[in-house]
């Protein structure tokens, strides 16, 4: 009769749009081989980067730290940190005790950089953040001390020296004009000479990745690689002196800030891209730039999240067909939303409760179809960010000839503190894909200060002559 045509009818509807869900959604999950040839392909990437041949052109540039080794226990003094390029800026007054009190104190204030700052030119942003150092020096009372400075600068830098890089390119939510081509550290001097109130030492420029696995090395010397899944996506590591071919010298080892981020720039991750990729990309200020941090980090995540939502609303299969102004605006769905949807501890009716928050009205259905978009776009993220530390893993492996290798990672990175599954996944690919190496994850907090006060510790040991 009627009412069995009509749940004919409703059924049918019901395993149409499951049927076209699941196909918006299967270039998101990748098999085994694809997540091996990111690492075939990150593999090449790295070594195109070392070699002096084909580092201009490579999308991977490991750039030179100039950090030699890790801390070693030795470090001490007072020390004021910088720290620009996450998720907040800070101003950190850092002490370092040496000997049997060996620990690491710190006091900081964290200050908001409003857009038309980290849009507007460069000497506006230097100028806010010496400003923010002054508000810093005053509130600590410290005006008059001539404290020794670590910057730490969450960019790509080509480095000349510890205290010396210009800035490569802006990524991220940054992008004020006069600054690539230009030395860091000078136009932090010239703000400084401007505003002319206080006099600091600047010792150490560090990339925060360096920073956290110099944090992480203080506790543990196994820790020879850093990586940040937060705002953006990066790696560093120990690499031996002699392959890397854009630095004088073959002894020993320095800490390559890889920028791995950049991976796929030349079109080599093409095949794991997808529609939403592109739009996030085509939105982003820095298109067809950072690709693989794309893909990969906290500040886009939720930007393929919603360009695959409002996808699926278009094609009347979600939120009623309605697209409404907040689906249409930029960077809701930051990290700690993400994280919220997926975690497993919440029931559907708060997942509604949190799109509500966020100005969406949905359905039960909806909110189901949600969090599984969030689940599909969070476990590629974890399984090529896996595929990519596997590359390093053993790349470090064969630099020193080992069958297995045992070495930890200190991390640091609002995704991966804050997701509930992110650092699972992430974990079960690098030891699926690199199988000799037992890598080991150590959360590293606060590498971005902690790892900048000890890196000035060590340049000021090793090249002051006072
Ligand atoms: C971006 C930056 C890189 C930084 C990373 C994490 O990829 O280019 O320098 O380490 O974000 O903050």
């Amino acid at each position: 009769g009627k009412g069995a045509a009509m749940v004919t009818a409703v059924a049918y509807r019901l395993v149409s749009q499951r049927k076209q869900i699941d196909e918006t959604l299967a270039p998101f999950k990748l098999s085994r081989q694809h997540l091996q040839d990111v690492k075939d392909n990150m593999r090449v990437e790295l070594e195109r980067g070392l070699k002096k041949d084909t580092h201009h052109s490579a999308s991977v540039k490991m750039l030179p730290s100039y950090v030699y080794g890790t801390p070693d226990g030795t470090e001490r003094g007072k020390f004021l940190a910088l720290d620009l390029g996450g998720t907040n800026f800070r101003v950190l007054l850092v002490k370092i005790y040496s000997g049997l009190r060996k620990s690491i104190r710190m006091y900081n204030k964290i200050y908001a950089i409003p857009l038309e700052i980290m849009q507007g030119t460069g000497e506006e942003l230097f100028d806010h953040i010496v400003q923010c150092i002054s508000d810093f020096l005053d509130y600590m009372g410290m005006k008059n001390a001539r404290l020794p400075l670590g910057f730490t600068f969450s960019f790509p830098c080509r480095q000349a020296g510890i205290d010396k890089g210009s800035l490569v390119s802006w990524t991220k939510g940054f992008k004020a004009t006069d600054c690539e081509g230009q030395d860091v550290v000078d136009m932090l001097r010239e703000a400084m000479k401007r505003r002319n109130e206080f006099d600091l030492d600047i010792v150490a420029m560090v990339n925060d990745a360096v920073g956290t696995m110099m944090t992480c090395a203080y506790e543990d010397p196994n820790c020879e690689i850093g990586l940040i899944a937060g705002t953006g996506s990066n790696v560093c590591y120990m690499e031996e002196m002699r392959n890397i071919e854009t630095v004088e010298g073959e002894e020993g080892r320095m800490c390559v800030n890889t920028e791995w981020g950049g991976f796929g720039d030349n079109d080599c991750i093409e095949f794991i891209r997808t529609k939403f990729d592109r739009e996030v990309d085509e939105g982003s200020l820095n298109q067809g730039k950072q690709r693989y941090e794309k893909m990969t980090s906290g500040m886009y995540l939720g930007e393929i999240v919603r360009q695959i939502l409002i996808d699926l609303t278009k094609r009347g299969l979600l939120f009623r067909g309605q697209i409404s102004e907040r689906l249409r605006t930029r960077g809701i769905f930051e990290t700690k939303f993400l994280s919220q949807i997926e975690s497993d501890r919440l029931a559907l009716l708060q997942v509604r409760g949190i799109l509500q928050q966020l100005g969406l009205d949905s359905t039960c259905d909806d909110s189901i179809i949600v969090k599984e978009v969030c689940g599909v776009v969070s476990r590629r993220a974890a399984q090529i960010c896996g595929a990519g530390m596997a590359a390093i893993a053993d790349k470090i492996r064969e630099n020193r000839g080992l069958e297995q290798l045992d070495i930890t990672v200190g991390v640091d990175g609002t995704l991966y503190k804050l997701h509930p599954h992110f650092s699972k996944v992430l974990k079960e690919t690098v030891k699926d894909l690199a199988p000799q190496c037992d890598v080991t994850f150590v959360l590293s907090e606060d590498g971005s200060g902690k790892g900048a006060a000890l890196i000035t510790a060590v340049a000021q040991r090793l090249y002051s002559h006072t």
